[in-house]
This record gives structure tokens, C-alpha cells and sequence, in this order.
């Protein structure tokens, strides 16, 4: 909505939100407090914020007030009851639906921005169209193809943004509303318009088809280890064939994020819904073979060092899920710690950007051992040298650019001997580190 206000200056954007200490962050006077940390974002808030992009949490006014409202809140994977643990929960979205159809008095074309299994937009449409005040609602799909870290670029530059609406005369008008705000700064071309069903599945599986890639490679990884092959020479070699291209192809400790699990499940969830077995199990496969990606991760560095972690200081570099985000939602280094604290590891965790209580929230999130027992386990860090020094290992988590420019000599002379290095991203050299003296483990090479 940022680059939206940004991009439209003649548009007013108001983003609400029930969390108050959220839009209290949103509003505050120094932008390195924002809530989400992404390049390029604080300059686009600089410039629209108080111009016509405004953060509050009067909800019912800026629904009132508006002509197009975006959905945009959360749909985790449900904790409870039927569906649990695969199906998207949909209550957010829901009660959101519930007060705009309260509150509205005119017209109004209402947005999905969350991404949503298949025929939501219907369930929107029923509950909006079951007041009876006369007010009329067009209901579009829209999902967001931004990628955290990267967010400001993908929006501004993004490949396509795409449009679902219903293929009447005025669903057509809704949809051209939409596309006129795009078209401000993305090219004709690049502005989809679709069936409303084709749009929401088009966003689920495009996030499947993403995660199926880093599965693959990690598979990949995983033969490579156990052969003579290297696995980034391999994922060069099959990204040079243009059919299949470069990007995401680069193996690591295994995705995390917000979006890949919650939207895979949501879909093996769909079609063993619709008694689609074969293919809801093809998709989960992705999944499972992610959550063997950390766990072979885990499991290398215990054997690695003895059979033991029990009792041993482990540095890890990195707890956000990618590079240039503090989101730590589903990330690997959660799982990774976890599974060594089961093993009785100390871990001290630096991370540039991540606060040092969400790390504490993430593990005990996990739910494998008592809060006392995680904080006695797990020690956040502010500074890298500090939580490497007398380690037994360092494992890399994260691909944070910095880590690669670290003083690694000054780091290998502070630590246990001897002294190892669990890349888990494949960022570092690995000839320079064993010259310096480590014991180095790559994935895959
Ligand atoms: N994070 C991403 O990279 C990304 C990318 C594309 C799509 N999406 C989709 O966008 C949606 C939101 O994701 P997110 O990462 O921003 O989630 P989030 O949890 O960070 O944000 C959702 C916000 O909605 C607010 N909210 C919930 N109910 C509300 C209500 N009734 N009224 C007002 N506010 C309410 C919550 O307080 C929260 O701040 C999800 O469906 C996700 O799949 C996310």
C-alpha cells in the first residue's frame, strides 16, 4: 500500500490495522522503528506518509470512507479442528468481511490481497452480499507476488500483477478501476485479468512451483554428498538450459518464510478435499522433503562433532528466514536450533535485524520444552565476534551479505579447536576457511 500511495499521489491510502502497537510503529517519527524491515521501504514511507498515506486503527472509518478496500490480513495454516495443520484459516478474513458489510453505506469494491485458497472470493461475496442495506460489492482477486527482502523492487518492478474478477460487465469495471491504479507505473502488458478462481489458484501454485525448486536442488544436495558430485556446479549446469533458467536454484538448509509451507499445505489440503490423492501427495512431497533438508542439517552437525552437542557453545549466523528481512516466520533456523537443543546444544544466535525476544517467542513457539528451559538454552547476541568466541562451531542460517566480510581469521583464533564452520547457505569460500584452519561443511559440496 506504501508504493500504491507512493506511486498514486492524487490516491489517499489509509492502512488500518487492530493492532495498535503495530500502526503506533507504523506512525513513528524515526523511520529505522517501522515495524518490517525491507530495503527501500523506510524512503517510500518517508515520502508518502502524511501526504496521502496514513496508518490507523479506526477501522470502521476507513471503511466508510473508502471506495476500494484490500484485504490483506493474515490466513495462517489452522491450529484447530477440521483442517488443522493444512487448511488456511480463514477467521481474519472472515470477521474483516463481516465489518465491512456492517459498516459500509455505498458501493464498494472489495480487493483479496492475502493469498486465499480456491473460491474464497465466493464466501466473501455471500457474507458482503448478506446485508440488506442495498449496498453493492465487486469482489477481486489480487494476490501479491512480492518476496520479502526484496519487496520494494518486486512492487515497483514487479514481472505481473494480476487481476481475477467476475466476467460480467461490472466485475469488468472493477477490474479496470484496479488495473488504472497498476497501470500509474507497471506497463499494459504486464496487468493480467482473469476468472477470479484462475487468480487465487494461479497465486498458490506459483508459490508450490517456487518451493518445488529449492526442494529439488536439495535433494540434489543431499546425492551430491553422498557422491563425488558438487551441488553448485550441478545447479549451474541445469540452470544454463534456458527451458528451465538460473534463478532458485541454489540449495540451502531448507526455505522458511510465512508463505511456501502455509500455501503447499493449503493446497494438499484442497485436493484431498476434492479426493485428488496422487496429486495432493505430490505436492506434499515438497514439504517433506524441505523438513528433511533441516533435519539432515541438524543431524550432520551432531555427528560432526562427536556424536555430541551436549554442553557445547554453538554459534549461529543468522535467524531470519532469508537476507534483508526480519521476518523469522517458519524459518529453518528455528528447526535447526531446536533440534540441537534437543541434544542439549547451547546455542548464541547473532542476527542483524531480528529482535532478540522474537527469538525466544520462535523456540518457544515450537513447543518442545518449557520456556525457562529455552532461555537457559539460547542466547541472542548483539555482536557476531562475542557469539562465536570459545564456540565449537558456527553454523550460517541466514545469507546475510555481512557474515562473508567477517574478520574469519579473528573468528578462528577465539574459538574451540578444532573449529568448525556448517554453512548452511553456501555463502562463504570454502578454500579460504580450511587454509585459515576450519573444518568447513557446505551443503552439497
Ligand atoms: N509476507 C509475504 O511475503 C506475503 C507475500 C504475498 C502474499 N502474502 C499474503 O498476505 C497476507 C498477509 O500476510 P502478512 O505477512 O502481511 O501477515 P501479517 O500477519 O504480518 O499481517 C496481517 C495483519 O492483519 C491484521 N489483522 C488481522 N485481522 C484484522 C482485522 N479484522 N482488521 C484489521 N487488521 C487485521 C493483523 O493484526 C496483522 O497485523 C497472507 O494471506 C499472506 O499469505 C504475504
Amino acid at each position: 500500500m506504501a508504493v500504491i500511495a507512493q506511486k498514486c499521489p492524487e490516491i489517499d491510502v489509509t492502512v488500518v490495522d487492530i493492532n495498535e502497537q503495530r500502526i503506533k510503529d507504523w506512525n513513528d517519527e524515526n523511520l529505522d522503528n517501522l515495524p518490517i524491515y525491507e530495503p527501500g521501504l523506510k524512503e517510500v514511507v518517508a515520502e508518502a506518509r502524511g501526504r496521502n498515506l496514513f496508518f490507523s486503527t479506526d477501522v470502521e472509518k476507513a471503511i466508510d470512507e473508502a471506495q476500494m478496500i484490500f484485504l490483506s490480513v493474515n490466513t495462517p495454516t489452522k491450529t484447530y479442528g477440521k483442517g488443522k495443520g493444512m487448511a488456511a484459516d480463514l477467521k481474519f478474513l472472515e470477521l474483516s468481511a463481516r465489518q465491512i458489510a456492517r459498516v459500509a453505506k455505498e458501493d464498494k469494491i472489495v480487493v483479496e490481497k492475502s493469498t486465499l485458497p480456491v473460491r474464497t472470493a465466493e464466501a466473501v461475496k455471500t457474507i458482503l452480499d448478506s446485508t440488506s442495506n442495498g449496498v453493492k460489492f465487486h469482489i477481486l482477486s489480487n494476490p501479491e507476488f512480492l518476496a520479502e527482502g526484496t519487496a520494494i523492487k518486486d512492487l515497483q518492478e514487479g514481472d505481473r500483477v494480476l487481476i481475477g474478477g467476475e466476467q460480467t460487465p461490472e466485475g469488468q469495471e472493477a477490474m479496470d478501476a484496479l488495473s488504472d491504479i497498476y497501470a500509474h507505473w507497471m506497463p499494459q502488458d504486464r496487468i493480467l485479468q482473469t476468472n477470479v478462481w484462475s487468480s487465487e489458484l494461479s497465486k498458490l501454485t506459483a508459490n508450490a512451483f517456487l518451493a518445488q525448486r529449492v526442494s529439488s536442488i536439495n535433494s540434489l544436495s543431499a546425492l551430491c554428498e553422498a557422491t563425488e558430485a558438487n551441488v553448485e556446479e550441478v545447479g549451474r549446469a541445469i540452470g544454463a538450459d534456458s527451458r528451465i533458467g538460473p534463478k532458485f536454484l541454489k540449495t540451502s538448509v531448507g526455505f522458511g518464510g510465512s508463505c511456501f509451507q502455509k500455501d503447499i499445505l493449503n493446497l494438499v489440503y484442497i485436493c484431498r478435499s476434492l479426493g485428488l490423492q496422487e496429486v495432493a501427495d505430490y505436492w506434499e512431497q515438497v514439504i517433506i522433503m524441505n523438513d528433511y533438508q533441516k533435519k539432515r542439517f541438524a543431524d550432520k552437525i551432531i555427528s560432526t562433532l562427536f556424536n555430541t552437542v551436549s554442553g557445547k557453545k554453538m554459534a549461529f549466523l543468522g535467524w531470519a528466514f532469508k537476507k534483508d528481512t526480519n521476518d523469522t516466520r517458519e524459518t529453518a533456523a528455528m528447526y535447526v536450533a531446536d533440534h540441537l537443543m534437543d541434544d542439549q546444544a547451547n546455542i548464541h544466535v547473532y542476527d542483524p535485524k531480528v529482535r532478540h525476544e522474537q527469538m525466544f517467542a520462535d523456540v518457544d513457539y515450537l513447543n518442545t520444552r518449557s520456556e525457562a528451559e529455552n532461555k537457559e538454552l539460547l542466547t541472542p547476541e548483539t555482536d557476531p565476534y562475542e557469539a562465536c568466541k570459545d564456540a565449537h562451531a558456527i553454523a550460517i542460517l541466514t545469507e546475510w551479505d555481512e557474515f562473508v566480510d567477517y574478520d574469519w581469521q579473528r573468528l578462528y583464533e577465539n574459538m574451540m579447536k578444532p573449529a568448525f564452520v556448517f554453512d548452511g547457505r553456501n555463502i562463504l569460500d570454502k578454500e579460504k576457511l580450511e587454509s585459515i584452519g576450519f573444518v568447513y561443511y557446505g551443503i552439497g559440496r
